[in-house]
């Protein structure tokens, strides 16, 4: 069977965590590691402006984005990394596909509902429109799967429409390749420390609600004592979870890490109290993390390193997509 065509994308917005690592980053490095897949990884900064950033930050948040990457197992050398402004097809098919996506389909996006929040009028129109950008992105790579954690499902499916909407209205079936998401099952969506119904998350203020990847081993235990919990005994059956979400928030994030099924790990805690579950969740979490940060530490620390990475990436990444730009113009009618 031929392999996939991988795609996909972290913004360089800091703060990179263990929700982004088991929803997506672990799952990019499955996939790179199946030689038979052809795999590009974008830091996506154009993204990251959608809401304001500091110059000065932005460039550092992206080489730790690249250093994050290698650092949790992307081989550089194997697969395409690169940073999305590097490549300027990326803005100009944004500006092709915004002409065919429809209004009415990027209103029902609930993730700008959310960023937007109470005052709509006062979102950029980048964040509106988001999601064509991300359309770009993977149509312009002929990617045939996208790994990303469940709250970019809906994106996916957008990018999928707009796809179909191209081929049927130039009459060039199957020029733009229509992927398929690649979600994970179980522990797709990790949630905050101090609250199990909301995603962990990059801009929470408080950092106490997530394990960052660059946290150091006392970090990860004292976030994971203070983390929430409810006064029962942990459950021996995983249907009373249903009412517990920070039970079931911290038995899925052990058992993601230690690769079981939720229902493993329940019997493995079965009657057991939080503190003695929490010890052995520190453990796990130290065993992966403590060395991917140590990692990303000393990387960050090459910038040089870091910024060939994007420069070879850069040039692979331009000759895939200007090359799909120009067939994109011809079709068009330029
Ligand atoms: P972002 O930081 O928004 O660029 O997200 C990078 C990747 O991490 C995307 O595939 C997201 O779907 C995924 N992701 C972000 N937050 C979480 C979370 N709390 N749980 C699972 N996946 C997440
Ligand atoms: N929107 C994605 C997120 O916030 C990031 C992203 C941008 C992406 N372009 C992409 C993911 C293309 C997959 C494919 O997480």
């Amino acid at each position: 069977m031929m392999g996939k065509k991988i795609f996909s994308g972290v913004q360089p917005t800091g703060n990179l965590h263990l929700g982004n690592y088991l929803g997506a980053i672990k799952n990019f490095v499955e996939l790179s590691n199946d030689d038979s897949n052809d795999c590009i990884f974008c830091v996506v900064d154009l993204h990251a402006i959608t809401s304001k950033q500091d110059p000065i930050k932005l460039k550092d948040n992206i080489r730790e984005t690249v250093a994050t990457f290698i650092a949790c197992g992307i081989d550089p050398k194997k697969n395409i990394i690169f940073n999305q402004s590097s490549v300027s097809a990326h803005s100009e098919v944004a500006w092709l596909l915004s002409c065919v996506a429809r209004m009415g389909w990027l209103n029902r996006m609930t993730q700008f509902k959310e960023k937007a929040g109470k005052d709509k009028e006062k979102a950029s129109i980048g964040l509106y429109s988001y999601p064509i950008l991300m359309a770009a992105d993977i149509l312009l790579y002929d990617a045939t799967h996208v790994p990303v954690g469940e709250d970019q499902k809906q994106h996916l499916e957008l990018c999928r429409d707009i796809a179909q909407k191209f081929n049927n209205d130039f009459g060039v079936d199957d020029f733009l390749k229509v992927p398929e998401p690649l979600i994970q099952k179980e522990f797709s969506r990790i949630m905050s420390l101090k609250d199990g119904t909301k995603k962990m998350s990059k801009s929470e203020p408080s950092d106490l609600s997530r394990i960052n990847l660059t946290d150091n081993e006392d970090l990860i235990i004292n976030k994971i004592k203070k983390s929430k919990t409810d006064p029962l005994l942990l459950p021996s059956d995983v249907n009373e979870l249903k009412e517990r979400p920070e039970a079931k928030n911290l038995l899925g994030i052990y058992s993601s890490l230690t690769n079981s099924s939720l229902d493993k790990s329940v019997k493995e805690f079965n009657g057991k109290n939080f503190s003695e579950f929490k010890k052995k969740l520190s453990q796990v979490l130290v065993e992966k993390i403590s060395p991917i940060s140590k990692e990303i530490q000393k990387l960050i620390n090459d910038k040089g390193f870091l910024d060939k990475i994007l420069l070879d990436g850069h040039k692979k990444a331009s000759y895939i997509a200007s090359n799909k730009l120009k067939k994109m113009q011809e079709i068009i009618g330029f």
